[in-house]
């Protein structure tokens, strides 16, 4: 669903990014680790054609659409639908005076989904949110709440690839593992793509397949995540594992 190669992102003569390789299949999550300003969401954003202040070359392929290359429309296509991007606070993308429920039936509208109350019951029950949330305001949902109404959005839009950037650093630890249970639920019953963002190594672990290490824009070691959180090779991945908690 995400194949890149050789992608890098500069502005003016510093390359803030160097991917020289990531793919995501179908039901796989890829994490991409690393301190702040190591470049992880510059490369997430740099999928979807989203830095436009940026010189961004390589290949990039989501979901059959060359990035680099599609008009225009057809990116817009790709960004509104079957690729769904995650923040780390949903709570400042919804629209505060809108109730969820009708937030989420004009998005349908707008997209042209048919059958909307069938595929909201659907969403919603895949994120583990009860239908009442549908009547509440953002502000009167907790911020595990959002984040699984925000993955619930992008599924009843068809949602084939998860870009989730930090999605559970804004939240309680507590319901951290809410939200990593239905992103993981997603993979395994939806075969959703999911690439992950995040510099918690330990949430990490529980979910991803395979890791990349990305410090100051360079990808310093990549591979399956039991043998890369196990047994780095790189001293920065260990420097990373020793600071956990
Ligand atoms: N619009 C921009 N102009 C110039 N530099 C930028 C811009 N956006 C991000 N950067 C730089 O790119 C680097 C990587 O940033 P980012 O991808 O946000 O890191 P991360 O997500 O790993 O914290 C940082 O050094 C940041 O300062
Ligand atoms: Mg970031």
């Amino acid at each position: 669903m995400i194949e890149v190669r050789d992608l890098q992102v500069r502005y003016g003569d510093r390359v803030v990014a160097d991917v020289p390789e990531l793919d995501v299949g179908a039901g796989e999550c890829v994490a991409i680790v690393g301190e702040s300003g190591s470049g992880k969401s510059t490369t997430l954003l740099s999928l979807l054609g989203l830095i436009p202040d940026a010189t961004v070359s390589g290949h990039v392929t989501v979901c059959g659409v060359d990035v680099m290359t599609a008009a225009p429309r057809r990116l817009r296509e790709i960004r509104g639908a079957r690729v769904a991007l995650v923040m780390q606070s949903p709570q400042a993308a919804l629209s505060p005076a809108t109730r969820l429920g009708v937030l989420m039936r004009r998005a349908l509208k707008l997209h042209g989904v048919g059958r909307p109350a069938e595929i909201m019951a659907e969403a919603l029950e895949a994120v583990l949110l009860d239908r009442e949330i549908l009547r509440r305001y953002p502000h009167e949902v907790s911020g595990g709440q959002a984040q699984r109404f925000a993955i619930a959005l992008a599924i009843a839009l068809g949602a084939e690839v998860i870009l989730a950037d930090e999605p559970t650093s804004a939240l309680d630890v507590t319901v951290q593992a809410e939200v990593v249970g239905v992103l993981r639920r997603l993979r395994r019953d939806r075969g959703l793509a999911l690439l992950l963002v995040s510099h918690d190594l330990a949430l990490v672990s529980t979910i991803a397949d395979r890791v990349l290490v990305m410090r100051d824009g360079v990808v310093v070691e990549s591979g399956p995540a039991a043998k890369v959180l196990a047994d780095p090779d790189h001293p920065y991945t260990r420097e990373l594992l020793e600071a956990l908690p």
